[in-house]
């Protein structure tokens, strides 16, 4: 593939890059009301998701009217428990509900692996091919799946929570239950990740949007374990690892099969160089909150960000999702300050 801006594909594999490429995790919805007009004019969240024309119409606004270095394309993490048997629904304000949840070895029924992974989320594969055909080369495509930790979350749990109890608590009283399932997990997304890689997809992310709830040995145990199986599996494009709120396993994560990590907020980028080393190019981190100060401030804080790197090896992004009621110029003064900044690393 011939790209017009290839940066981030170079800045994941420590290649010479001319500014540093920035993207932003949400990107695609939430903050554009180019989004929600697309999305109002269906049923909701989910008919956007599995209608490929539209996802990929979504997927292509922030690079037309942000300007960012790459697309991510737009679904979601909780399609994999949807097509291993357990369905969701978005609810508006509230967010995922699973009517099901799987907390025993009977329940476990709803955690299917026998089955045609592309076949079952061929909306998704569809998606990945209409974007990259009207991406025509503009930028690359990002595919992404939750991490087995975070997609057990919702499994178990049954909804967004703050604790995650429910999880947490298999992890004690069933840890062979929690296994078998984490195990389940991650083969889908094995299959699934190389099914967006064949239909077209650059680089993929692996959100770990739960890991910070876990301490340091149960992470290993029920996260790490299961993102390194994933990440030897993945040869075929750059992987980045986002493993949101563990920063003291940034250094395993290093270690893995990856080219990427993401960097929370909350973690100084400039010790988690010392930490991994050169050979790994880190994805981060201002703080979402931040592009709710003025433009001047948002400069000022990008630059301060930017004047912390001491590699080539970054792709700037926020430290978690961008926020939706944050106003799009806000985002815009962010990618823009990205872009004037002269890089002294070639
Ligand atoms: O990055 C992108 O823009 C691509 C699309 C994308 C969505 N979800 C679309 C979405 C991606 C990468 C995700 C990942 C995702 N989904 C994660 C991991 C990243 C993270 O933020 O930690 C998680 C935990 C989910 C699960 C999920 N989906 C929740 C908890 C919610 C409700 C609250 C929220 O974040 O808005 C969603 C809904 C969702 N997924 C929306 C979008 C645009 C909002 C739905 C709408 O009202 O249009």
């Amino acid at each position: 593939m011939d790209f017009q801006n290839d940066l981030i594909l170079r800045a994941a594999k420590g290649e010479p890059i001319e500014r540093y490429p920035v993207w932003l995790m949400r990107q695609a919805g939430r903050i554009l009301p180019e989004y929600k007009a697309v999305r109002g004019a269906l049923s909701g969240f989910k008919e956007l998701v599995e209608t490929p024309e539209r996802a990929a119409e979504v997927t292509i606004q922030p690079v037309d009217i942000l300007g960012v270095d790459a697309a991510i394309i737009f679904s979601d993490i909780l399609v994999v428990p949807e097509a291993m048997g357990l369905e969701y629904q978005m609810i508006e304000k509230k967010g995922p509900w699973f009517e099901k949840t799987i907390r025993s070895e009977e329940q476990l029924k709803y955690a299917n692996v026998d089955f045609d992974v592309e076949d079952k989320l061929s909306y998704v594969t569809e998606a990945i091919r209409i974007a990259n055909k009207e991406l025509n080369g503009r930028v690359p495509l990002i595919g992404f799946a939750g991490a087995p930790w975070t997609i057990f979350c919702y499994m178990t749990e049954g909804q967004g929570s703050k604790t995650f109890s429910e999880a947490r608590k298999i992890l004690y009283t069933n840890p062979t239950l929690a296994h078998e399932l984490l195990n389940r997990i991650t083969n889908v997304t094995i299959k699934y990740l190389k099914a967006q890689i064949k239909a077209g997809v650059h680089i993929v992310q692996i959100f770990d949007s739960w890991a910070g709830i876990l301490g340091d040995a149960q992470y290993a145990e029920f996260g790490l374990k299961y993102l390194d199986k994933i990440a030897k599996e993945i040869t075929e494009v750059p992987v980045t690892l986002f493993a949101k709120g563990a920063s003291n396993s940034n250094v395993k994560l290093a270690d893995m099969n990856c080219q990427t990590i993401g960097i929370d907020w909350n973690t100084d980028i400039a010790e988690t160089r010392k930490i991994v080393g050169e050979n790994v190019t880190l994805q981060g981190n201002l703080d979402p909150c931040a592009l709710y100060s003025s433009h001047k401030e948002i400069e000022g804080l990008t630059n301060e960000m930017l004047n912390s790197f001491e590699s080539k090896r970054h792709i700037v992004n926020l430290g978690h999702g961008v926020y939706p009621d944050v106003n799009p110029e806000k985002v815009k003064t962010f990618i823009e300050t990205v872009k004037n900044y002269e890089i002294k690393y070639k």
